[in-house]
């Protein structure tokens, strides 16, 4: 089977609705939660992406049954102390981040050595963040230099920390909430603003969490050591999974997407914000509220007036996962657009922000560095005559779906490698664009 994808026109004209895959942040919390509650709980919906199977495989691991039942996996738990860990395990991530760093915030308990394994990317990914914070808690928890593998022993000794999340990384805040939730007494979180979905959940389960939001930092307080029964959940459609489609959308000529109950937390729609003060006219209709998530439909359609944008930095933490396509639009757009402080981007599942300034001044963009932040000087003129090949990302899924929505909307002949990245995150994003009339071999 081919590797790589190849596209040589751009997607014509379409007026679609289309449904987008689980929310992947909400699903292996889901996973996670359902994991440690006590009895059965049935979640809708939950997306079947590499990242999310890999964490269903993983509490398999740790002695926790599931089974699937048409739309809904049925876990069951046994509490705070319900995971097998009377053996040295190895855990395998895969190249879920979000999953190995949560995941340890529930091993503070773990009676013996349990190892967690990653796939190359996730190898490369900074875990200080997650043990420093951890270790605090009195576990024994040890890194290869920072890196995966990460081995941690628990403690029957925990021991309430002070906590300052300085990064807006809200894959830290959720291990150390997931570890205070063991441990007896008040933990203090002071964090910069990150998404909020672990805070929602546990407020949803009745559990005795505080959260004072300031404007840029929340104050959290956990209590520590209150089981939770098992739940019901119906995850909602991905936003980041979403914001390849609207992006599509935006730069195609004459057309029109509605994308159905979308998950619109406000910590996560930052890229809504950003293109509409681009002058992109994206609407947000149908809105409800679920368990303290809102979700709604998503009204786009093409736009023509775009401009520039000096994005405020308050707005990185919730498009943290976007920018690869909010710089194909600042790309397309009349006059400037400036980002700040993306330092963040490089440590994700590929280093983000060089890619895309590699992969912007390939397509003839015109685009300024200084360090972490860039200055893109749009022209809403720019299209793509020449061959490209997109190869050497890592295997990033995003930067995959990217370059297909950038091949769609700016022409050229292109050959876009590591169609199977797609699996982190979204495996139907190729059939999804493929409905819109996308020629996609
Ligand atoms: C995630 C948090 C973000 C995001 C990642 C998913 C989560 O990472 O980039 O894709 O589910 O908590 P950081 O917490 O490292 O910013």
């Amino acid at each position: 089977m081919k590797k790589y994808v190849e596209i040589n026109e751009k997607i014509k004209r379409f007026n679609n609705s289309i449904i987008v895959s689980g929310d992947k942040s909400i699903s292996i919390r889901c996973v996670l939660l359902a994991s440690q509650g006590i009895g059965t709980s049935k979640i809708y919906n939950l997306l079947e992406s590499e990242d999310v199977i890999n964490s269903l495989k993983s509490i398999k691991k740790l002695g926790i049954d599931y089974v699937k039942l048409k739309n809904c996996y049925i876990i069951k738990g046994f509490g705070f102390d319900g995971y097998k860990t009377d053996r040295k395990l190895n855990i395998y991530s895969g190249n879920s981040g979000t999953f190995a760093r949560l995941v340890l915030g529930l091993l503070v308990n773990s009676k013996n050595q349990i190892t967690i394994k990653g796939d190359k990317s996730l190898s490369k990914r900074d875990f200080s963040r997650v043990t420093d914070p951890l270790k605090q808690f009195g576990v024994n928890i040890s890194s290869n230099r920072n890196y995966l593998p990460v081995k941690i022993s628990g403690t029957d000794f925990l021991r309430p920390i002070k906590y300052f999340e300085k990064i807006g990384s809200a894959q830290c805040k959720s291990a150390v909430i997931f570890a205070a939730l063991k441990t007896p007494g008040l933990t203090k979180i002071k964090a910069k603003k990150s998404r909020n979905h672990t805070e929602l959940l546990l407020k949803e389960l009745g559990l005795p969490i505080k959260i004072l939001r300031k404007k840029v930092y929340d104050y959290i307080e956990v209590n520590g050591q209150y089981n939770f029964k098992g739940f019901n959940y119906i995850v909602p459609g991905d936003i980041s999974s979403s914001s390849f489609f609207i992006v599509l959308t935006l730069l195609s000529l004459n057309s029109r997407l509605i994308i159905k109950n979308v998950n619109i937390n406000e910590s996560r729609i930052g890229i809504i914000t950003i293109l509409n003060r681009m002058n992109a006219n994206i609407l947000l209709k149908n809105k409800k509220n679920y368990k303290g998530e809102i979700t709604s439909d998503i009204y786009v359609k093409s736009a023509n007036n775009l401009k520039g944008i000096k994005c405020p930095k308050s707005l990185n933490s919730s498009a943290i996962d976007e920018f690869l396509v909010i710089f194909l639009v600042a790309a397309k757009a009349k006059g400037i657009s400036t980002f700040k402080d993306l330092g963040e981007l490089n440590k994700k599942e590929s280093p983000r922000l060089d890619i895309a300034v590699n992969f912007l001044k390939r397509i003839g963009v015109k685009i300024i560095r200084s360090k972490n932040d860039i200055k893109i000087i749009g022209n809403p003129k720019l299209e793509i005559n020449n061959k490209m090949i997109m190869k050497n990302f890592k295997k990033d899924h995003r930067v995959f779906m990217m370059s297909c929505v950038a091949a769609l909307t700016l022409g050229g002949k292109w050959k876009i490698f590591d169609k199977n990245s797609i699996n982190s995150s979204f495996p139907e994003f190729l059939t999804i664009i493929k409905k819109l009339g996308a020629k996609i071999n």
